[in-house]
């Protein structure tokens, strides 16, 4: 018996790798080698390092066709939000969303998952992540340069003359709600609701978006499948690339909360350990072991300040974020180089002040998590829970400064906050 299992999951993983490799062969034909230049050598007499490069012909882009591969003060900069569920990063990626110059994507890696491991979702052996890792690298390299036809090869059905109406979120992205991607909304309109835009705009094409990125002086995404910094490592040295981390994390205590709201049946158990103050015998602690293990590696190694982050990597805690929005967004944009616009101000404004109604349109929204309630977990876990949490979680919040609630009276006398006062400057 154990034999047949394992080979049944030693099969599913040979078919997973079969799947990318045939993934990587297919989109290959259109890739040619380059011998790329990188910023040192582009005729500064620099050392020819890189090997070649692969790189999706696509479009309109060719071998020498490399915007943004000089030295030039308004070269493109790729912003990566790295996340994880519920931590608020809707919010984050709202603010870069709102600006002008930005295009942003919400979380593409979402195609990447339901290709290569559509039921493994949960899964972390080592073989997975692997593949998962180096799939998401490539597309998060195409697209910081705006080749999205690359995204097409994840995107089941495959799309067909370059059109698709299955792209995950498009909705959370204004630059592919209104023009010249989409007619029914002008680049004016403040406030789009991610629902509308699906209905109205139609099918995605793909070239129209292309060029709308290539447009813009930001391209900025939003992950939560990547959990390791150090996983991007080699993401973020390619001389290619100008990227800036924002590492975005939250009270493990907070997510928790949030996840047990939102992922109904995952957390079902959890549920029903706080209606009934007993933990089940069944129940699965690895949502949070997982959370607390990636961040407290994750979070190590960006406030480690190893060279190759170096004017690249920002922490920001959720709920700085939540209790003083404008200030922390005026922190984000100048380590970004951004101005603050209109637009940004104005939209901080309309999605701090929200309701705590939580509905069903706001899954994944932002009103709900605004600054009211980035404690308002507290009451919402029982004791019992936030104890057990502050177990498994020890190290990875002393180094984020969140207080332990020490009896329940603590936990539920929201006169006391527990997130210390702790400022995390970015990394210059
Ligand atoms: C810098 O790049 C921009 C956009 O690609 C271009 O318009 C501009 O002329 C370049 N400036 C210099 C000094 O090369
Ligand atoms: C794709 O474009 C071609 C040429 O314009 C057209 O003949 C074909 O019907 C289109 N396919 C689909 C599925 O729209
Ligand atoms: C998508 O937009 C491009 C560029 O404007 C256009 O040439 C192409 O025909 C459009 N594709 C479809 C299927 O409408
Ligand atoms: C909450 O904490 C504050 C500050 O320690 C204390 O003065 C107050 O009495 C506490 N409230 C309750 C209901 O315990």
């Amino acid at each position: 018996m154990q034999c047949s299992w394992k080979a049944v999951i030693l099969l599913a993983l040979a078919s997973i790798a079969i799947q990318y490799t045939a993934i990587r062969t297919l989109t290959s034909k259109a890739f040619q080698l380059c011998q790329l230049p990188s910023p040192q050598n582009c005729g500064l007499g620099g050392q020819e390092t890189e090997p070649p490069f692969e790189r999706a012909a696509a479009g309109s882009g060719g071998c020498d066709d490399y915007p943004y591969f000089s030295i030039n003060a308004t070269r493109k900069m790729h912003i990566l939000i790295l996340a994880t569920t519920r931590s608020g990063s809707s919010f984050v990626g709202q603010l870069l969303n709102q600006h002008q110059e930005v295009f942003y994507l919400f979380e593409p890696l979402y195609h990447v998952q339901t290709t290569l491991i559509p039921r493994l979702s949960h899964s972390r052996t080592p073989a997975d992540r692997r593949v998962m890792l180096g799939a998401s690298r490539d597309l998060l390299r195409s697209l910081f340069d705006c080749d999205l036809y690359f995204l097409e090869s994840y995107i089941k059905p495959t799309p067909t003359n370059h059109t698709t109406d299955k792209l995950f979120r498009r909705g959370a992205s204004r630059a592919l709600c209104q023009q010249p991607v989409c007619d029914a909304f002008g680049t004016a309109d403040v406030n789009l609701e991610e629902g509308d835009c699906v209905k109205k705009c139609g099918a995605l094409n793909m070239t129209l978006a292309t060029e709308a990125c290539r447009e813009k002086r930001y391209v900025a995404i939003k992950i939560v499948r990547v959990a390791e910094i150090g996983d991007l490592r080699a993401l973020v040295e390619d001389p290619r690339l100008n990227i800036k981390v924002i590492q975005l994390v939250r009270d493990p205590r907070g997510i928790l909360s949030s996840r047990i709201e939102t992922f109904r049946d995952m957390y079902r158990l959890w549920r029903i350990w706080r209606a009934t103050g007993r933990r089940p015998y069944n129940l699965d602690l690895s949502p949070l072991t997982v959370v607390c293990d990636d961040f407290l590696s994750s979070v190590s190694t960006g406030l480690g300040h190893p060279y190759w982050l170096k004017g690249k990597y920002m922490l920001v805690r959720y709920e700085d974020m939540a209790r003083n929005p404008l200030s922390k967004t005026k922190e984000i944009f100048d380590y970004l180089g951004l101005s603050m616009d209109k637009n940004v101000e104005d939209w901080i404004q309309a999605n701090t002040q929200g309701s705590n109604e939580p509905s069903a349109k706001h899954k994944f929204g932002t009103v709900r998590d605004s600054a009211a309630n980035a404690e308002s977990w507290r009451l919402r876990l029982s004791y019992d829970m936030v104890e057990y949490t502050q177990t498994v979680c020890r190290k990875v919040l002393q180094q984020l400064g969140y207080k332990f609630a020490k009896s329940e009276e603590e936990l539920k006398n929201m006169s006391i906050s527990l997130v210390q006062d702790k400022t995390f400057v970015p990394f210059l």
